[in-house]
């Protein structure tokens, strides 16, 4: 069986560093895990550590070229057996929903043809929010699956949905769908 390949799109949540579990979980398991960090995630977690536990380049605008003569995002979007977004933020929901592309991850979600899965992770009134929930609704229409989030203590101090969900359970759930 070829090795399995994912793109884990990160994005600037406070959440962000539980990605990096999630990258060493699955790297260990014989997944090939290509990182793509957005400018929001920078803010809260670095590309080494993700190179490190991976050990595979990592994306960031800093190397959004070309490969081969290729755009990278294109070149990402078409080697993805499934493309995961963990945390995915308001932003990233609103963009993906809406179509926008105005960064490396956000192109990468456009140009692939492989599923997308969304583990959302903010303050449960952004959740809740009708417009999120409203980009929620549309993208299962259009068949993204979401993973979470969960009820509980947030980062903010607020109690609410709005936890990403725990990253064993989202391993597992990868899982399943790249080795089954
Ligand atoms: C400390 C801090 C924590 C944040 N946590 C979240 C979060 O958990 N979820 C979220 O949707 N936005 C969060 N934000 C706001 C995002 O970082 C902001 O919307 C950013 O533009 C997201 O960019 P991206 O989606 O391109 O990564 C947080 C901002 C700060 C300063």
């Amino acid at each position: 069986m070829p090795t399995p390949r994912l793109v884990l799109g990160v994005t600037g949540s406070i959440a962000a560093y539980r990605a990096a579990e999630l990258a060493s979980a699955l790297t260990k398991e014989g997944i090939e895990v290509d990182v793509v960090l957005t400018d929001g995630a920078l803010r809260f977690i670095t590309p080494l550590t993700f190179a490190a536990l991976t050990r595979r380049e990592v994306y960031t605008r800093d190397n959004d070229d070309l490969r081969d003569g290729q755009p990278t995002h294109i070149s990402l979007a078409d080697r993805a057996d499934l493309v995961l977004i963990a945390p995915a933020t308001a932003h990233l929901i609103a963009q993906l929903a809406h179509g926008l592309a105005p960064d490396l991850l956000t192109s990468l979600l456009l140009a692939t043809a492989a599923p997308v899965v969304v583990a959302p992770a903010m303050n449960g009134k952004m959740w809740h929010h009708p417009a999120t929930q409203d980009n929620v609704a549309l993208l299962r229409k259009r068949g993204v699956s979401f993973i979470g989030p969960e009820a509980g203590l947030l980062a903010c101090g607020y109690e609410g949905l709005g936890r990403l969900w725990p990253v064993p359970e989202i391993a597992r759930e990868i899982l399943s769908r790249l080795k089954p």
